[in-house]
């Protein structure tokens, strides 16, 4: 991180943040930070509570306790579109694209936040980054393959010219052509100005591509800090790479 980033206030920060479903606390005394024009990663097994630190940027599940802040605004008690609105987009695991819909419908969808003003622009430079959607335009979103409806999700959370784009697990399913083609994606994406808040299961590619990530442990962050340090921790190495 720049000097000039440590001085500034983070674009995004989870300060002590607690989630409860029901009884279970699914978020432990959660901090994390995010400042603009950063790639910063989070990675951690299967119900480790990464896609609950996400869902709870949009109040679902909302924090128990502790404050979330965007650029030193707590939203946490926030309606969701008032927080799509701050230029905050989640590109949901499981894609969740509309599949009765069509490539350019579910695009539309994606202007919910800011109007159509800026479609036919928008849509345009989606279509430059992503041809296949250009032509499958009309196409029912449902059939396509899963890359194709990856590479849609990532162009429907585009179009609310989001400042900060949250991934969770964009390579999840995906083959490894597909998976490499996905991460080039983010990178030329940030490369446009976009801050990136990346949830990975893919260990590997995701502490390549990010400048700083966060291992998550049973609802609690477990280790931090630069990604090229944890990618050379034993203890990520052997419970996370699969490397000795
Ligand atoms: N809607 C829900 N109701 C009750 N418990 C939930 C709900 N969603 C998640 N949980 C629980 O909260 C914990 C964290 O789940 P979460 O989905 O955030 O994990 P994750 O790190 O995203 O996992 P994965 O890598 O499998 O996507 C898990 O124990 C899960 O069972
Ligand atoms: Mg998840």
């Amino acid at each position: 991180m720049s000097e000039a980033s440590e001085n500034t206030v983070p674009l995004l920060e989870f300060s002590d943040v607690h989630a409860h479903y029901g009884p279970v606390e699914a978020l432990k005394s959660v901090n994390v930070h995010i400042h603009k024009g950063e790639i910063v990663s989070l990675i951690g097994a299967n119900g480790a509570g990464k896609t609950t630190l996400l869902s709870s940027i949009f109040g679902a599940p909302r924090a128990s306790a502790g404050r979330i802040l965007h650029k030193g605004e707590d939203i946490s008690r926030l309606p969701t579109n008032r927080i799509s609105r701050r230029g905050i987009a989640l590109v949901p695991e499981g894609r969740q694209i509309y599949q009765d819909m069509t490539v350019e419908e579910n695009m539309m969808m994606g202007t919910t936040a800011i109007g159509m003003e800026h479609f036919a622009e928008d849509r345009t430079a989606m279509f430059e980054l992503f041809p296949r959607l250009k032509e499958r335009r009309s196409q029912t979103a449902g059939t396509m393959s899963g890359g194709e409806q990856q590479m849609l999700a990532i162009a429907r959370a585009m179009m609310a010219r989001p400042e900060l784009i949250l991934f969770d697990e964009p390579s999840l399913g995906l083959a490894p052509l597909v998976v490499k083609r996905v991460f080039e994606v983010l990178r030329e994406i940030a490369a446009m100005g976009k801050t990136i808040f990346l949830v990975e299961q893919n260990a590997n590619h995701a502490l390549k591509l990010s400048q700083r990530a966060y291992v998550m442990v049973n609802g609690r962050i477990h280790l931090s800090g630069e990604s090229a340090a944890l990618l050379d921790n034993e203890e990520v190495r052997k419970a996370y790479l699969g490397l000795h």
